[in-house]
């Protein structure tokens, strides 16, 4: 079909320049980091074409939780050759799910996405959004700055008293960020683009993982109060009248338990797969560099096996995380459901991941139907671990790729 959303995004590497003026070596998407927002309504067609100006390394562009064809998943070595100096590479997908989303490089991820190649992908449903506005809250760590959208500082969101916000928070750095909100309670609407059952208010901490999304419904105070939803202690967005900073409340949320529960759509129970995720780390060669390295299932990488479905597949996963650290993990192309923690079951609205902190110690229970034939990285998200051996595939019977690792378009994923 026709491209409803056609946008060019041009990467360059260079100095960046932070709003407050702080400068930077590091990398932009159309002389911007953040690069644009992109933004379509459910069911649109989305193009993107990526030219890369002059990032040596060569680019390419993910879609982080948005369930695209794999040929449109943008990780180097995978689903395509990184992008050179010169070239493009033009990404299309139906933006079939409604949510909070975001893009970055996958190629040498861990220096392109710390240094700012990446982006919102925002899908607002096709029923609209009703009275409520909408507010983008990036936030990124620059050379140990975080910032939001950019800007080191508090940053004034849009919403007039007596309405309602919806905050989308996206944290795209290596850790997670801790979020709460003063001057009002909130609802955690949404997580991972995936609506949450029934939230109800709350003044809670919340922990948003790396790569992971929070949309935060806040009912404004109608006499103008103030209102700031602090993202990691230092940096705020801020409605109305002026608020000291508040302090972070000492309750943290658990998504295990809140909201209600409503039909997953497909059974657990009748899981046709079941995997291990067991995460550790011991001594080892990584191309050839001795060190320290994370392990799934007692292997290193490359000798990491591959989880293997067939389409249709109802699939459990084990993660077991006793690797001393904690790890975002991210399944590419599905959304999973965490059944359970450290064998407690979820009580709550199901809670639907595309990155989940496995928190050192502990083991999660997660589910997902094989619905999307390809090949997909399922790795961690803080973008140094992978690069030390934390990333395992999960590949659909019968799917090869062209791709591979390294050769003459250096594609190296990490
Ligand atoms: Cu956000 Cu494999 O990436
Ligand atoms: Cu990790």
């Amino acid at each position: 079909g026709p491209a409803d959303v056609d946008v060019t995004l041009v990467a360059r590497a260079g100095r960046v320049t932070l709003a407050s003026g702080r400068v930077l070596e590091g990398f932009t998407l159309n002389g911007t980091t953040p690069g644009p927002e992109i933004r379509a309504v459910q069911g649109q067609m989305v193009q993107v074409r990526l030219v890369n100006e002059s990032v040596a390394e060569g680019v390419t562009l993910h879609w982080h939780g948005y369930d695209v064809p794999a040929a449109d998943d943008g990780v180097a070595g995978v689903t395509q050759d990184a992008v050179p100096v010169g070239g493009e590479f033009v990404y299309r997908f139906r933006a079939d799910q409604a949510g909070t989303f975001w893009y970055h490089s996958h190629q040498v991820a861990d220096p392109q996405v710390q240094g700012g190649l990446f982006g919102a992908l925002v899908v607002t449903p096709r029923a609209g959004l009703g009275d409520v506005t909408d507010v983008l809250a990036v936030t990124h760590v620059y050379q140990g700055r975080r910032t939001i959208n950019g800007l080191d500082g508090d940053v004034p969101g849009t919403g007039t008293p007596g309405t309602r916000v919806r905050v989308r928070v996206v944290n795209t750095d290596n850790g997670s960020v801790q979020a709460w909100v003063g001057g009002a309670p909130y609802r955690l609407v949404a997580i991972d683009g995936a609506e949450v059952h029934d939230p109800s208010p709350t003044t809670d901490s919340l922990s948003i993982t790396a790569g992971a999304r929070a949309d935060l419904e806040i009912d404004l105070p109608s006499d103008g109060g103030g209102v700031r939803v602090e993202l990691g202690g230092a940096s705020a967005v801020t409605f109305g009248g002026p608020l000291p900073r508040t302090p972070r409340p000492a309750h943290e949320l658990d998504p295990l338990h809140y909201g209600t529960p409503v039909a997953l759509g497909f059974d657990p129970d009748a899981a046709t797969r079941r995997f291990d995720y067991v995460i550790g780390r011991r001594l080892g060669f990584l191309d050839g560099r001795p060190g320290l390295f994370w392990t799934i299932n007692g292997h290193l990488w490359p000798d990491v096996p591959m989880y293997v479905v067939s389409a249709g597949d109802v699939v459990r996963m084990h993660i077991d995380n006793g690797s001393g650290e904690p790890h975002p993990m991210h399944l590419h192309g599905h959304h999973a459901v965490v059944l359970a923690r450290d064998g407690v079951a979820a009580t709550g609205s199901p809670w639907w991941v595309d990155s989940l902190d496995a928190q050192d110690g502990h083991t999660y229970d997660i589910a997902f139907v094989a619905d999307n034939p390809g090949l997909w990285m399922d790795h961690c998200h803080n973008l140094a671990h992978p690069a030390e051996g934390l990333m395992a595939h999960l590949m659909y019977d019968g799917v090869t790729t062209p791709y591979h690792v390294g050769g003459d378009p250096h594609n190296d994923p990490e």
